[in-house]
């Protein structure tokens, strides 16, 4: 990455244009969050509804005040502990702060990446940068430059290269109410880690109240095209065997041995690292592939189900939902 392409791209983003930028997460679709018409290209892009909020990308927690008041005394020791990483913050809006951002709410999100490539070009672009994933609405999140450049081309602006994400799932989202942390979307920043820093349990969102839920968190998301199931290896090894006779390719993604489920090893077979955040990196990967790959069907082996999985099993639930109607 040379400092000609930063610039080239901190010019797109002063001219009211996208640019994709890597993060340590996942890759963003990334505009001037101080400029309504540029965010609105975000969503115009992506074909996602104008009320799902964006997260405001900044250099560091020092800009933190320029986005957000009446901040809780855990937002600021979660923000010094943890950026910049792969935490996402949700506050109070300043009045500043464009409502196409904020899909019309009154709290916007902000986090600080943890990655050269992004804290270079927010350092010379020197404003916050809307960015959600560099993906169409509701599909799998981009892990690789290549993934953004198969759905996108060249329509998304300049495709700044950071290499694999190191995460390779989205962040963890935090909201408040009061000083009491909530755990809004489960990501690359497991809940045991934050909960043993702030010696409490995060509270979990009710989709009763709309202050701490998840704008549209019921929908399928992070969907390959391919029909995928998830399910546990008895079930998985019966319907590998079934498959021999009724002739379906089948993708599988295994914690258990090839072997024991009775899976051909080969392209449309991988073996999972057994460590979950070992899992994540390779998760969107893996899907990617298979959704390119041919397969009829994806199988996916069920992780166990423990905080340590929350965030693969948050993201593998929404995969295999189907919207009604298909
Ligand atoms: O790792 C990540 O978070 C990546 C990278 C690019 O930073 N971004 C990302 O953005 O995953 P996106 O748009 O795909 O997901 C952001 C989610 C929204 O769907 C919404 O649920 C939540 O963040 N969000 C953003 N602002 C919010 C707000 N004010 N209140 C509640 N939820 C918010
Ligand atoms: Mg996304």
């Amino acid at each position: 990455m040379s400092s000609s392409d930063i610039e080239m791209a901190v010019e797109h983003l002063k001219r009211g244009l996208t640019v994709v930028f890597p993060t340590e997460t996942v890759y963003g679709l990334g505009a001037d969050a101080s400029n309504p018409e540029a965010v609105d290209r975000i969503f115009a892009l992506k074909g996602r509804p104008k009320n799902r909020p964006l997260i405001v990308h900044v250099e560091s927690a020092s800009r933190l005040g320029e986005w957000a008041e009446d901040i809780p005394r855990t937002a600021w020791t979660l923000a010094e502990r943890f950026w910049p990483g792969p935490l996402t913050l949700v506050l109070f809006r300043r009045k500043e702060v464009p409502l196409e951002v904020t899909g019309g709410r009154e709290t916007v999100g902000i986090r600080v990446p943890d990655h050269p490539v992004a804290t270079s070009l927010l350092r010379n672009f020197g404003r916050g940068i809307a960015a959600p994933s560099a993906n169409r609405f509701g599909r799998l999140s981009p892990t690789s430059s290549w993934h953004v450049r198969a759905v996108f081309g060249d329509d998304a602006g300049p495709i700044l290269e950071g290499g694999p994400c190191t995460y390779g799932v989205e962040s963890t989202i935090v909201g408040f109410v009061g000083e009491a942390p909530v755990l809004l979307r489960p990501g690359a920043l497991s809940s045991p880690i934050l909960e043993e820093f702030l010696g409490v349990r995060l509270l979990r969102p009710d989709p009763a109240r709309e202050d701490i839920a998840l704008p549209g968190s019921g929908d399928g998301h992070y969907q390959p095209k391919t029909p995928l199931e998830v399910l546990p290896a008895e079930k998985l090894r019966s319907r590998l065997l079934g498959q021999v006779f009724r002739g379906d390719r089948m993708g599988v993604l295994a914690l258990s041995s090839l072997r024991e489920l009775g899976a051909e090893k080969g392209d449309a077979s991988f073996q999972m690292p057994g460590k979950s955040s070992d899992y994540a990196r390779e998760l969107y990967a893996a899907l990617h592939f298979l959704d390119q790959g041919g397969v009829d069907r994806i199988l996916i082996e069920a992780p166990p189900d423990d905080d340590a999985w929350c965030a693969v099993n948050d993201r593998l639930k929404r995969a295999c939902h189907q919207p009604p109607g298909g």
